[in-house]
C-alpha cells in the first residue's frame, strides 16, 4: 500500500459516507450483511461484548446508528448516555432512536482530545471506530489517549475494528475490503491484532484482544 496514499486520508473520509440515506440502509447492511458473511463475525459477538461490558454510565464513540445502545438490557432512568461523533447525522439519527435514555450528544473528533464538561463515564465503547479512521494502528492508538478526559477512575473501554492482517481472509472479504479502502470508509491495510494489543497495552495493565473471522473484539480497563 502505497503510504502517501495513506497519510492524504483526513479524519473526515472515515464520517463522510453516514449520509440520512445511508444510515437508514445501516443496520442491515452491517449486521445482516458485511459482519456475518463477508466478516464472518455475526451480530452476537458484538451484542455479547455490549451487555458485558456497557455500565450504566455509558459513552459511545463513533456512534453509526446506535444498534446495541437500543438493544441494551437498561430501561430508561437506569442509565446515562453520552454520544459521541465526528458526523452530525450519527448523533441526530442515534439520539433520536434512542431518545427513552435522554442521551448527551457531543460532536467531536476522537483523533484530538476530547474536551467536554461532562461528567466521566465509567465505561466507553469504541465500536467500529478503529477502522473508520486515518493512520496506522500506532496513530489510531492515539484515540486511547483522546478518550482519557472522559474516563472515571477504573472505567472500561471495549471495542471492534476490521482488521486486514494475521487474520483468514476469504474471496469476498478481500474484494470487499478493498472497495471500502478504495472508497475511503474504511482504512488500515496493515492493521492487525497484534498492533491493537500493543497500542492497548501501552496504556492498559488489563488488556484482552480476540479475533473472530476478520473482526477484532477488545476491552481494557486499569491505565499503566
Ligand atoms: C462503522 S461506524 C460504527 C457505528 C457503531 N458504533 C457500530 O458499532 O455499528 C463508525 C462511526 O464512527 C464515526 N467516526 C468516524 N471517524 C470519526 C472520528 N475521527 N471521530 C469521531 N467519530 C468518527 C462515524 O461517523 C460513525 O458514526
Amino acid at each position: 500500500m502505497n503510504s502517501s496514499i495513506i497519510s492524504s486520508r483526513t479524519p473526515e473520509d472515515g464520517a463522510r459516507i453516514y449520509s440520512v440515506f445511508f444510515l437508514r440502509c445501516y443496520d442491515f447492511l452491517i449486521y445482516k450483511v458485511l459482519a456475518p458473511y463477508v466478516w464472518r463475525c455475526g451480530g452476537e459477538h458484538f451484542a455479547d461484548l455490549y451487555s458485558l461490558m456497557m455500565s450504566p454510565n455509558h459513552a459511545d464513540i463513533g456512534v453509526g446508528t446506535g444498534y446495541f445502545l437500543d438493544r441494551c438490557g437498561y430501561l430508561p432512568g437506569e442509565v446515562r448516555i453520552g454520544l459521541f461523533d465526528l458526523q452530525q447525522n450519527c448523533l441526530d439519527y442515534t439520539a433520536a432512536r434512542i431518545d427513552r435514555f435522554e442521551p448527551e450528544t457531543y460532536r467531536c473528533n476522537a483523533l484530538e482530545p476530547i474536551k467536554t464538561t461532562a461528567a466521566q463515564f465509567d465505561s466507553i465503547a469504541l465500536g467500529g471506530l478503529l477502522h473508520c479512521i486515518p493512520g496506522d494502528m500506532t496513530q489510531k492508538g492515539v484515540v486511547f489517549d483522546s478518550i482519557k478526559p472522559l474516563m472515571k477512575p477504573g472505567a472500561k473501554v471495549f471495542g471492534y475494528t476490521i482488521l486486514n492482517q494475521g487474520i483468514h481472509k476469504t474471496m469476498l472479504s478481500r474484494l470487499v475490503y478493498f472497495l471500502l479502502h478504495q472508497l475511503r470508509v474504511i482504512n488500515g491495510a496493515q492493521d492487525s491484532a497484534q498492533q491493537l494489543k500493543t497500542e492497548l497495552s501501552k496504556r492498559y495493565k488489563v488488556v484482552e484482544v480476540r479475533t473472530v473471522g476478520c473482526i477484532a473484539l477488545f476491552a481494557a480497563h486499569s491505565p499503566v
